[in-house]
C-alpha cells in the first residue's frame, strides 16, 4: 500500500491545517508515509503532492534531502555505522567489516529474514564517543565489535523493543491528532510517547 489509508488521510488533512500553508506540512506527513508503509513510495510522493498542492517532483526534492526518508523497503532495524574521521581513527572500519559479518551483509543491505539493514554512514555527531552506532536513530557510544554483537542479540531477542521502535517511527514529529494514528508502528506508540 504506497497511498494514504482513509485514517491517515485524516490525521494528514488534521496536520496541513495546523499550518498558514498546507507545504509546511510536508514533513510531518513524509513521515506519516513512511510510518504506513516502512518506506516512502513513489505512488505515497505523487499522493502527498495531491494532498498539499505540490508537484511530485516539490516532494521528491524535499524527501531525497533527508537521511531519515528511505525510498526503499528496510528492515526493521536499521543500523548506521559512523566511519567518519573520528570513528576511522578508533576503528570504525573494523566494526564495520565485523557487523557485516555478523549480520552476513553488506553495508546497504538487508538481511534476508528483513529485520537489520546496515549502513555505513558519515558523521552522526557522536565524535567524542566513537566508534558510534545508531539503531534507528537511537544512539550507542564507544562500540566495540562484542558490543555490536550483544546489540543485534539484544534486538533479536526483543529485550529492547521499548527503547528502540521500529523503524519508521520517530518521537519527535509523532503528534497525536483526534483522528489517531495507524501504521506499522502503532503498538509502540505509548512507548516511543515516553521518549
Ligand atoms: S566521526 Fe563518527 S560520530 Fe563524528
Amino acid at each position: 500500500m504506497s497511498r494514504l489509508t482513509s485514517t491517515n488521510i485524516s490525521i494528514a488533512k488534521e496536520i496541513i491545517g495546523r499550518y498558514p500553508r498546507p507545504k509546511s506540512a510536508l514533513i510531518p506527513l513524509l513521515h506519516l508515509s513512511q510510518e504506513q508503509n516502512g518506506y516512502v513510495t513513489t505512488e505515497a510522493m505523487s499522493h502527498l503532492a495531491e494532498l498539499l498542492g505540490l508537484t511530485p517532483a516539490d516532494v521528491y526534492g524535499t524527501a531525497t534531502f533527508y537521511e531519515m526518508f528511505k525510498f526503499e523497503p528496510v528492515g526493521q532495524y536499521c543500523i548506521s555505522v559512523c566511519t567518519n574521521i573520528s570513528c576511522q581513527l578508533l576503528g570504525a572500519w573494523e566494526l564495520l567489516e565485523h557487523a557485516e559479518a555478523r549480520l552476513g551483509v553488506k553495508a546497504g543491505s538487508t538481511t534476508d529474514d528483513g529485520r537489520f539493514t546496515l549502513e555505513d554512514v558519515e558523521c552522526i555527531a557522536a565524535c567524542t564517543e566513537a566508534p558510534a552506532v545508531q539503531v534507528n536513530y537511537r544512539y550507542r557510544h564507544c562500540v566495540t565489535p562484542a558490543a555490536f554483537d550483544q546489540l543485534v542479540d539484544d534486538l533479536s531477542a526483543g529485550r529492547l523493543s521499548e527503547e528502540v521502535p521500529p523503524h519508521g517511527t520517530l518521537a519527535r514529529v509523532r503528534q497525536r491528532t483526534t483522528a489517531g494514528w495507524s501504521g506499522t508502528a502503532t503498538a509502540q506508540q505509548a512507548t516511543v510517547d515516553a521518549l
